[in-house]
């Protein structure tokens, strides 16, 4: 009698655990089939933290804004810090596809976190959307990746062209000594010397803990009419400090190059003696448009009023390519789909009209002209001249 109860009692609860696994299943495989999941690797401590903070700021808005449900199912965000660590970069990249089965790898702060990562992408099949590093090779280094955010060249040769036309004759270029550097040098003296310009010194600094002042000197006895400087985003401040402390600002040379150096994260610290300085870039948090408008205005509520930087609009404009492209596929995560839903995509951002070119999977935007000025007491890069639509100079005649 005992032994039939318990035999009964167990088959029941054998029966109940059964149907609870399977009710648990069923579940599990609902919530699989819903859930698309976006890894997002960024440099969240480390020199280079404050370009993570402004894309993850930029993305997470972007998803307040939409909602997490696209093409039905359901976004998820999964933010990692690689510390600014190409190796670091690639490891997470990896757990990501393998252990959380991520549908799309995202973020890369700097060029060698992009470069490490995108053997990676091939290999697993998984779409990459390049949100913050800007040297040219990137987007040919694997065909999963598309990039929203900007290539030096883009910016530099903008430039270059730029100041050649306005009446500076002589330039000192001095760049962080890597890739995208090296990048902003090449197509800014090209451009500048196609135009009749003469560059006198290429000077190149150290990336990590760069001290410019022996640099500063050189310039200071060169004498040019300008000098043109890339250093990546949130070490413009510390080059600043120091053309202050050198006087180079009183010297007469004027201070040129891609907007990178008076990044809007860092710009209104610098003080008056950054108002002047004229850059070639993407996006400035001053861009008239209502779309912009409203776009600092929420970006500023929902983060303690920091203001949105040129990187921020890449991570923004990069969740855009990616709930579109799910919208495209109808939500199928298939990568090599997903990849061709992103080719050609246009539309508006807060910089302006942007698109991913089909044949490269490229960025094509405008680069405005920008000059720093003092607006209702703050600083901001003021656009006055727009060159439209520029594509990537490496890329520009590939169809
Ligand atoms: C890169 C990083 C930056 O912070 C920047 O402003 C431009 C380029 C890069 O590593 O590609």
């Amino acid at each position: 009698m005992t032994n039939t109860t318990t035999a009964v009692s167990r088959r029941s609860a054998l029966a109940l655990g059964g149907s609870a696994l399977a009710l648990g299943l069923s579940g599990l495989t609902a919530q699989a089939q819903q859930v698309v999941k976006v890894g997002l690797i960024l440099p969240m401590t480390g020199p280079f933290a404050s370009t993570g903070r402004q894309i993850e700021a930029a993305a997470k808005l972007y998803m307040a804004q939409k909602g997490a449900s696209v093409a039905g199912k359901t976004l998820e965000l999964v933010v990692k810090d690689d510390t600014g660590t190409p190796d670091v970069t690639r490891r997470i990249a990896q757990e990501l596809i393998l252990n959380d089965k991520v549908s799309v790898i995202a973020g890369f702060g700097l060029t060698p976190l992009a470069m490490s990562t995108a053997p990676i992408a091939t290999q697993a099949k998984v779409p990459m959307v390049v949100m913050a590093a800007g040297t040219s090779i990137i987007t040919d280094a694997s065909p999963f990746i598309a990039r929203t955010s900007f290539t030096q060249a883009q910016s530099a040769a903008t430039m270059g062209n730029w100041a050649a036309k306005n009446g500076v004759k002589k330039v000192v270029s001095l760049v962080s000594d890597y890739a995208p550097g090296h990048d902003s040098e090449k197509f800014f003296a090209e451009a500048f010397k196609a135009d009749g310009g003469e560059v006198l010194q290429s000077l190149r600094v150290p990336l990590q803990n760069p001290d410019f002042a022996p640099f500063l000197q050189r310039v200071k006895d060169a004498a040019p009419d300008a000098l043109f400087v890339f250093v990546p985003s949130g070490v413009g401040a510390v080059l600043m400090k120091q053309f202050i402390e050198r006087g180079l600002d009183k010297s007469g040379i004027r201070l040129i190059g891609p907007g990178d150096i008076t990044d809007d994260d860092v710009l209104n610290g610098f003080g008056e003696a950054a108002v002047g300085t004229i850059t070639a870039h993407l996006y400035s948090a001053a861009h008239p448009s209502a779309l912009n408008k409203a776009y600092v205005e929420a970006f500023k509520k929902a983060n303690n009023n920091m203001r949105p930087n040129f990187m921020s609009v890449g991570g923004y404009d990069g969740m855009h390519l990616i709930y579109e492209a799910l919208k495209k596929t109808n939500g199928a995560t298939d990568g090599a789909g997903l990849v061709e839903a992103m080719k050609g995509m246009a539309w508006e951002s807060p910089r302006g009209p942007i698109s991913i070119d089909a044949a490269t999977r490229e960025i094509v935007q405008n680069i405005y002209i920008r000059k720093v000025e003092k607006v209702d007491g703050e600083l901001y890069n003021v656009e006055f001249a727009t060159v439209e639509n520029v594509k990537d100079p490496v890329k520009a005649g590939r169809k």
